[in-house]
Formats: structure tokens, sequence, C-alpha cells
């Protein structure tokens, strides 16, 4: 199976668990990314049971919305059931390293205020340490080149993603050479930094299942 079809086929489990869990009428978080992608063309088969959903940047909004699944403000939103994104790296543990799309921000808050997080990721995610995917570090723009000097202290190497910037105006510093043997205490010491809007380590709120596509099939972690 290509890679397409492996993130084709965790899409449509996807949206099998949400159909099998989030109530009908409720509203669906939707992350960002190409597995995400599909995901969105899956849910839009099942849109008639829900409300809608919030999306996790602007162009899952679009997405959505060319499908014509209604797009809820999170602000007006107070309970999602599930939500459902992608990962660049994922540990036994279900920590993760995202952000490679750039909306690890909003991936981050829409995943807080979720029930539950179903990651989706074909089998070359998931990995025994996270460190060889860059760790994307959102920043407020002019404290990037503080922030760069801190993560250097910390052991990593720094770089500004160039042409980028994020829905929230902000700059992306993908720190290589991190050794993340403790992700949920990196995660919050990066996250101190000042000028730091937030780090792509999501491990002091990890997914809850995983839904990862391997040639024999999906298989479902957690
Ligand atoms: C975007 C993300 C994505 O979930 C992550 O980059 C995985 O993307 P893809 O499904 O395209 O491999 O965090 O910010």
């Amino acid at each position: 199976m290509t890679q397409d079809e492996l993130k084709q086929a965790v899409a449509q489990a996807a949206a099998d668990y949400v159909s099998e869990h989030a109530p009908a009428g409720s509203i669906i978080g939707v992350g960002t990314g190409s597995t995400a992608n599909f995901f969105i063309d899956a849910l839009a088969g099942i849109k008639s049971k829900y409300r809608g959903a919030v999306a996790s940047s602007e162009a899952t909004r679009k997405r959505l919305e060319g499908h014509g699944i209604a797009v809820f403000d999170l602000n007006d939103v107070d309970q999602i059931p599930v939500y459902v994104d992608g990962a660049d790296e994922i540990d036994n543990a279900l920590n993760m390293i995202k952000g490679g799309g750039g909306a690890l921000t909003r991936e981050k808050i829409v995943a807080a205020v979720s029930d539950t997080f179903v990651c989706i990721a074909d089998g070359s995610k998931l990995v025994e340490t996270m460190g060889n995917f860059p760790l994307p570090v959102e920043v407020i723009p002019m404290s990037s080149a503080y922030v760069a000097r801190e993560l250097a202290k910390l052991g990593g190497t720094p770089v500004i993603r160039a042409g980028f910037v994020t829905d929230n105006g902000n700059l992306i510093l993908d720190v290589k050479g991190l050794r993340i043997t403790d992700p949920k205490g990196l995660e919050a010491q990066i996250n101190q930094i000042t000028g730091v809007v937030t780090n792509g380590l999501f491990a002091l709120r990890p997914a809850n299942v995983l839904l990862l596509g391997t040639a024999d099939g999906v298989r479902t972690i957690g």
C-alpha cells in the first residue's frame, strides 16, 4: 500500500470511530495536514449526523466548508467529544510531535477542549523515542532570535521556517537535535521561554487513541 492509501485507511477508521463514539448532534474537532484532509473527506460522508466541526487551521476550515460542513468558532463551543488529527511522530505512550504543517497552537487549543484525541497516522510515524523530526516551536516574531538562543542552550539547533507565517501571525522555529527523553518536562520547559507561544510536543495532553495504518490493516492502540 502507498503512504496515501494508509492515510486514507486510517482516515476512514477515524470516521467510523466518530460515528460510534461522538453523539449525534455534537461538534467534531478536526486537525490539519494531509492525513487530516483525508479524514475531512471521510467526515463529509457522515456530516448529516453532526452539527458541524471546529477547525484547527484556516486550511482545514476551508476544506470543511468546501464539503458543506458548518465550522464553529471554538469560543461558541462547550464540548468536543472527539478530536481527530495527524502527527509527525508518535511514541508508544501516545506522546506526539506535531506542527509540521505549522498549525500546532490551534491544534493544541482544540485538543485541550476535546474529551478524546484520536491520532491518525501511517506506520512510519510510530517511533521508540521522538526527536528525529525537528520540533516546531511557534514564537512571537520579535522574540525569535532570543528564543533561538535559549533553545540552543537546551542542545537544539533551531532554524526559522523560511517564508512561513502561522495563522496567528507568528513564526516557527524548527529545532533539530533535541534529545526528547522526558517529553512532558521538555514541553513545559520550552513553553516557559518568554516569546514562545507553544511548542509541538503533545505530551502533557497526549493522544488517547492511535489509529495506525499498516500493511496488515489499521491497528488501534490505546
Ligand atoms: C500540522 C500537524 C500535522 O498533523 C502533522 O504535520 C502531520 O501531517 P501529515 O498528516 O500531513 O503527515 O501537526 O500542524
